[in-house]
């Protein structure tokens, strides 16, 4: 039997944080709903953020309200703070994810916060999602290259990994925030943190501004990973640089693992079918 790795979709999340123009509720519902008929065991959907900082994702709850959930998906949000993992809880999220930079620069600029005081701020999240038996995700940015430092060394993300893993994360995704890394970084970044978290429990979130992101789930397979995020029709990229690449698309990595022999479960014509959905809504132009 193949090999089976999983996509954890992130487009309505990840992907649509990034879109400039509003998109309603009533299509994100729709992405979603197509998403969910897939074959993904995991979707992010929702993120209880700040709107002043996120406006895209002001309408989490809605989403989670208005969702078809399929039998044994699994719906995440981030969550950044407890009043995020309470908002999260009412609108019946699945599981919710704490989001880590390995960067100082970074994590300044994304949550307000140094990375020791982001962890403080995650504690208790994970304890009071463990207390409601709540799966929690953990996320690290910049694990090679930061927007505001530079390049990151590995010792930095396995340094904020291991804080996660302590805190009871069951997964932690590796961040290529900003879709720099070479697959030579990737490859060496992966080889300390391994040495602290094994592949089962790591996941890859590479973004593909530099055309990048597939070679780097090819190293990560290389090490063990079999957990790759991405977002149906490539969605995301930066808010001031429209056509700019997002999060690797859900669908050339799916091709990618079948060409390489690997099983995903996934239905490539609903896929193809949600990739267009997706692209209808970029740039905010929705039919
Ligand atoms: P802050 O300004 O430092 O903190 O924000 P604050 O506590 O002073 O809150 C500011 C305002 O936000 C207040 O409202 C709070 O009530 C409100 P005001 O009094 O001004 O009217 N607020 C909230 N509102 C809704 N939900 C909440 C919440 N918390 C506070 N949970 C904070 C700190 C963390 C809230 C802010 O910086 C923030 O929301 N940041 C989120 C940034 C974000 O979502 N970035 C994208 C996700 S990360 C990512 O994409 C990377 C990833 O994909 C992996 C990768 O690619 O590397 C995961
Ligand atoms: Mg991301």
């Amino acid at each position: 039997m193949a090999d089976y790795v999983e996509i954890f979709e992130v487009g309505p999340r990840d992907g649509l944080q990034n879109e400039p123009g509003e998109i309603d509720v009533a299509d994100k519902i729709a992405l979603v709903d197509c998403l969910s008929r897939a074959g993904f065991r995991r979707i992010e959907v929702a993120s209880f953020v700040s709107p002043k900082w996120v406006p895209q994702m002001a309408g989490s709850a809605e989403v989670l309200a208005g969702i078809t959930r399929a039998p044994g998906v699994s719906y995440a949000a981030l969550t950044p703070n407890m009043r995020g993992f309470e908002d999260a809880m009412a609108a019946g999220a699945d599981e919710v994810a704490i989001f880590a930079s390995a960067s100082e620069g970074f994590s300044k600029a994304n949550i307000n916060a140094t990375i020791a005081e982001s962890l403080e701020r995650f504690a208790p999240v994970a304890e009071a999602a463990h207390a409601a038996g709540v799966p929690v995700r953990g996320y690290v940015s910049c694990v090679s290259e930061c927007p505001y430092d530079g390049p990151v060394a590995p010792s930095e993300v396995v340094r904020v990994v291991t804080a996660l893993r302590e805190m009871g994360c069951y997964e932690i995704s590796l961040g290529d925030t900003i879709g720099r890394a070479t697959p030579e970084r990737i490859d060496a970044m992966l080889a300390e943190v391994i040495k602290a978290v094994p592949a089962a429990q790591l996941a890859g979130h590479f973004h593909d501004t530099s055309g990048r992101a597939v070679e780097n789930v090819e190293v990560a397979l290389g090490h063990g990973l079999r957990v790759f995020d991405a977002a149906v029709g490539g969605l995301g990229g930066c808010p001031y640089a429209p056509g700019a690449a997002g999060n690797v698309a859900t669908e050339t990595v799916h091709d990618r693992l079948v060409a390489l022999g690997y099983e995903t479960g996934l239905d490539r014509e609903v896929l193809t079918k949600a990739a267009r959905m997706a692209q209808t809504m970029r740039g905010g132009a929705i039919a």
